[in-house]
């Protein structure tokens, strides 16, 4: 595993929407070849979102020929409604994009068989041939997507109960209510992200510390389910400096000195590659 650590948030945001630029036209995706991207919502990747609609913009980057496919989506509420996964993908960025609409991918929360949805999520999954990029964001429970902890590590694409935690902490974004927030999700498996052939985890603020550190310091463990992706082969977390206040001292200077070596080597992420390009 990977940890690079930026100074602040807008940092990790900015850092973040450079990488997923570098990945996809190092891809070079074409017609016949599609780049396939996992895509998380919540407060923390917004800045990303913002930075890749910029890079767009001043064209630096194009969607043409990207698939995506988002991490959950609440059950039982209307796409329009402002909390929903799909208005929030639309709003902060499909819509500002050039992203064929057929080529994005939300689960239906509203489906008449909600199984059935998630196994069809799943073939759709392996038909654009695997996720090459999976891009997350956890709680400060060190849930990744809704898998909340207790889920098992090799769960795929689910119907999932939230745990009474989620559902108080959500009513904020339901005025307050708590029998507006709902009360299942439908959600991508830890196996469904495992299955991706790079996942890139997004970690802000001091709330997200002591999960970050179970998922470096500690083992993999169900009750932590981004531990899970101690066991991936391709995996990087980017945190602020925030999200480090758990971990040792000694664990921030060696991932420090990893990624400057990392970097000298790797000419896609060095210093000077990503000032380079500006978004
Ligand atoms: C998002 C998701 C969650 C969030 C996590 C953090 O689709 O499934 O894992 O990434 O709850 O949310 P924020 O960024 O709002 O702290």
């Amino acid at each position: 595993m990977k940890l690079i650590i930026r100074d602040n948030s807008n940092d990790v945001t900015e850092w973040a929407a450079k990488y997923v630029i570098k990945r996809i036209k190092e891809y070079n995706p074409g017609p016949d070849n599609y780049f396939v991207l996992g895509l998380p919502t919540g407060g923390t990747p917004l800045g990303m979102y913002k930075n890749l609609v910029r890079a767009y913009k001043n064209g630096k980057i194009s969607f043409k020929y990207v698939k995506t496919f988002n991490m959950d989506e609440y059950v039982g509420i209307a796409e329009e409604h402002p909390e929903s996964y799909h208005r929030y993908m639309f709003d902060n960025f499909f819509k500002h994009i050039d992203i064929d609409p057929n080529n994005v991918h939300i689960l239906n929360g509203n489906a008449t068989d909600l199984k059935k949805e998630c196994e069809e999520y799943e073939r759709k999954i392996t038909e654009s041939g695997g996720i090459e990029l999976f891009i997350g964001g956890i709680g400060p429970d060190g849930h990744i997507a809704f898998n909340e902890p207790g889920s098992s590590l090799v769960s795929r694409t689910r119907v999932k109960t939230l745990a009474q935690d989620t559902i108080l902490a959500n009513a904020r974004f339901f005025d307050g209510n708590v029998d507006a927030v709902p009360k299942q999700a439908l959600t991508v498996g830890v196996g469904t992200v495992m299955d991706a052939r790079e996942v890139f985890i997004l970690i802000t603020g001091a709330s997200k510390a002591y999960a970050l550190y179970k998922a470096l310091e500690e083992g993999v463990s169900h009750m932590w389910t981004v531990s899970a992706f101690q066991q991936h082969g391709n995996t990087m977390i980017i945190c602020d400096e925030d999200a480090t206040l758990e971990l040792r001292v000694r664990t921030v200077k060696y991932f420090k000195d990893m990624w400057s070596v990392h970097e000298k080597l790797n000419e896609l992420v060095s210093e000077q590659a990503m000032r380079k390009l500006v978004l």
